[in-house]
């Protein structure tokens, strides 16, 4: 029989509990032997389950306990998680986490702790809850060179796009009920502002590049800035809006990350992803595209990645799983990346009759059509492929006009 302590019962936390608990004949299976839950640690009380006796609210007991050899941190957070998953790796303990606030921010170090310690630090729930995505991409594309992953990464404002677009939902009732299903983040900034996105994206280009990829290095932009009337001008021009994490290598050899709202072209098989569905597609030299997909947030879906990784701890516990980074170089990253494409511009004003006239007089040669909203004071377009910074010149030198650029993909 094998030991195990599970940090923090909440939405995720408690999913792991029940899937070791209740499906242990299942565990059994694929260890080929008992995996006993010794421990679960939570501030609060848990009165009225059927494990409510492993319950302890002092970490220490775990820590000095060596018949514990696989951990979960299923918390959250940086602080006390990073302390915590430390001592663990420290002290000989596996430890698996779906935290991506943690490993965006401290994965070189741990990693690199969990190696000099023979155990291992895995957290394949870290980016997109259920899919299989990081053990797949150091296993079976390592014969290839990634060249560039874009996903749909956060399943909250994916939900809330969606039912913005299909149901006419607005912005706060579709967050509540994101909240309600156990999708969004404790503070749904997180979500909304991009920065769950942004670190799932850091663990990809990291995954993907051999170097850490901090959250402060990559431009990051959330949905708060769309509007209906986006959505309907996209739907217009052939594309759906969502929050698209994107890291490509460059020519120069450095790599590109960002999180924006981004126009996705309906042929695009992203575009087709609704709800709380993440998908994630990675380029290899070798395989050309390779799409994953299913849930990427909520208990279930999150808790099946942590038990995996806590079956795979407790198979691998006299040998290291090849999952590595070094620590990152802010060098590495082409922070003023110019793109060349094609955009979506809004641009508005008080004083319509001079905004059509400055379109005119600046977009003149625009092969496509441009929506004009009287009502709301605004024209709605693609450009022409061009780079970024040569439409933005053009925007800023109009008049009395604000205006809104977001990138498309096909
Ligand atoms: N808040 C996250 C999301 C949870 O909505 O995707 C899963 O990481």
């Amino acid at each position: 029989m094998i030991n195990v302590a599970i940090m923090g019962h909440g939405v995720v936390g408690s999913g792991v509990a029940e899937i070791l608990i209740d499906h242990a004949d299942r565990i059994e299976k694929a260890v080929r032997e008992k995996v006993n839950v010794k421990y679960i640690l939570d501030l609060r009380d848990f009165e009225g389950l059927s494990y409510s006796d492993k319950f302890i609210k002092d970490f220490e007991v775990i820590l000095n306990d060596d018949d514990i050899k696989v951990v979960a941190e299923v918390m959250g957070g940086i602080n006390p998680a990073y302390d915590f998953v430390k001592r663990c790796l420290l002290r000989g303990k596996s430890v698996a986490t779906s935290n991506k606030e943690l490993v965006a921010a401290k994965g070189a170090e741990l990693i690199k702790i969990a190696q000099e310690n023979n155990v291992n630090f895995l957290f394949e729930a870290s980016v997109g809850g259920g899919i299989p995505i990081l053990r797949p991409m150091a296993q079976c594309l390592c014969a290839n060179e990634i060249t560039q992953i874009s996903g749909i990464l956060n399943g909250t404002t994916n939900y809330i796009l969606n039912k913005m677009i299909v149901d006419n939902m607005d912005f706060s009732t579709a967050l509540s009920l994101a909240q309600k299903k156990g999708y969004a983040e404790k503070d749904p900034t997180a979500d909304i502002e991009g920065h769950d996105a942004c670190r799932k994206i850091c663990i990809l280009a990291a995954m993907a590049f051999g170097k850490h990829v901090y959250p402060e290095w990559v431009y990051t932009e959330g949905i708060t800035d769309i509007t209906l009337d986006d959505a309907e001008y996209a739907d217009n021009f052939g594309y759906v809006i969502k929050l698209i994490g994107h890291t490509e290598k460059l020519e120069n050899g450095k790599i590109t990350a960002s999180v924006r709202p981004t126009l996705v072209g309906r042929n695009c098989l992203l575009s087709g992803v609704d709800g709380v569905f993440n998908a994630v597609m990675v380029t290899g030299d070798q395989t050309g595209d390779v799409i994953f997909y299913g849930k990427g947030a909520g208990k279930k879906a999150t808790a099946s990645a942590v038990a995996a990784d806590m079956v795979d701890c407790i198979k691998h516990l006299n040998s290291r799983k090849y999952l590595f980074w070094e620590d990152g170089d802010e060098l590495f990253i082409e922070k003023n990346y110019d793109k060349s494409g094609r955009f979506y511009v809004c641009i508005k004003s008080d004083d319509y009759d001079s905004l059509l006239e400055q379109y005119k007089s600046v977009f003149s040669s625009q092969k496509t059509d441009c929506i004009k909203n009287e009502y709301r004071r605004e024209i709605a377009f693609i450009t022409d492929c061009d780079r970024e910074s040569s439409i933005r010149k053009k925007l800023s030198g109009l008049r009395n006009c604000e205006y809104k650029l977001l990138h498309t993909m096909l």
